[in-house]
């Protein structure tokens, strides 16, 4: 097992960090000046570290955290509005199916507002731990988009249609409490204690037989890899149309106008 300082993408500056130490990668969304919001560049450096951490024999676990205050804003709305995904080649897309097909352990620490796919990665998590302070929204919606990450079919699994229904189509945000009844989450903690939770699960993660973490992982995933991988496929072309429309570039201006957005021609 290797230790090294914590490295990030050169197109990204510093917004990106993994860091290697005791068979944990540790990914860290660090932007949080922009509310940790990811860009096509970071989606690239996540989708590398991912693959690079797929490939390292040093990487056994890996944890994925943002800041105390924010876990992340989702997308950034900028990119969507000049640069917006136009293929599946596009970094969030392969950021997303490296995510949801990682073979190793993926544990999350969720502080702070998880917006968008902030909150949809984290269904590609095996272990995720919240800070009291998290709130999980899914506005895609309220967005003039359509679900991704095959959130819209893994939601409907995970908690039943009805929730689900009211967590896509309404886009509210929901408390850590909420998310722990839904099954999004596995434990709350203070915010402050969520990164040290985090490690400690995958340090003992670490210690124990890859092979046998891995066989269980594949298996308890089996059901569901083929599904997910096509409805990723099949969202992603919606997604990529939806950004187009007048809808979705309506409420972006009016995010960046900061001023509600008016669908009533929509
Ligand atoms: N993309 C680009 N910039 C973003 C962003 C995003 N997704 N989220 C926040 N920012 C920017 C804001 O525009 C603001 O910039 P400014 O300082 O130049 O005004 C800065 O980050 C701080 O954000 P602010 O909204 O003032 O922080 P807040 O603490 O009041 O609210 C959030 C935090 C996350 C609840 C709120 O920023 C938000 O709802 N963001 C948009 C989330 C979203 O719709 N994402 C897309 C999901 S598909």
């Amino acid at each position: 097992m290797s230790a090294s300082a914590p490295t990030s993408s050169s197109s990204t500056a510093a917004e990106i960090l993994t860091h290697v130490e005791a068979g944990v990668m540790t990914l860290t969304i660090n932007r949080v000046a922009r509310k940790n919001s990811i860009t096509a560049a970071m989606y690239g450096a996540m989708a590398d570290a991912l693959e690079n951490a797929n490939h390292d024999a040093a990487v056994r676990v890996v944890v994925i955290q943002g800041h105390e205050s924010i876990f992340s804003a989702g997308n950034d709305i900028g990119d969507f509005l000049n640069k917006p995904p136009s293929t599946a080649d596009a970094p969030v897309f392969r950021f997303l199916r490296g995510i949801s097909s990682f073979p190793k352990v993926i544990v999350a620490a969720v502080s702070g507002p998880a917006v968008g796919i902030g909150t949809t990665l984290l269904l590609h998590c095996d272990l995720v731990y919240a800070g009291d302070n998290a709130a999980f929204s899914l506005p895609f919606v309220n967005l003039g988009l359509c679900p991704e990450a095959a959130s819209s079919f893994l939601l409907p699994q995970l908690m039943g249609y009805p929730r689900a229904a009211e967590a896509l189509l309404l886009g509210e945000p929901f408390s850590a409490e909420t998310a722990l009844e839904l099954g999004l989450i596995n434990r709350i903690v203070p915010p402050l204690e969520v990164n040290a939770l985090a490690q400690g699960q995958a340090l003992k993660l670490a210690a124990k037989p890859l092979g046998a973490l891995m066989e269980t992982k594949r298996l308890m995933k089996k059901g569901n890899a083929g599904m997910v991988a096509e409805r990723m496929a099949e969202e992603g072309v919606s997604f990529g149309r939806m950004l187009q429309e007048p809808a979705a570039r309506e409420a972006f201006t009016a995010f960046m106008e900061k001023r509600r957005p008016d669908f009533s021609r929509f």
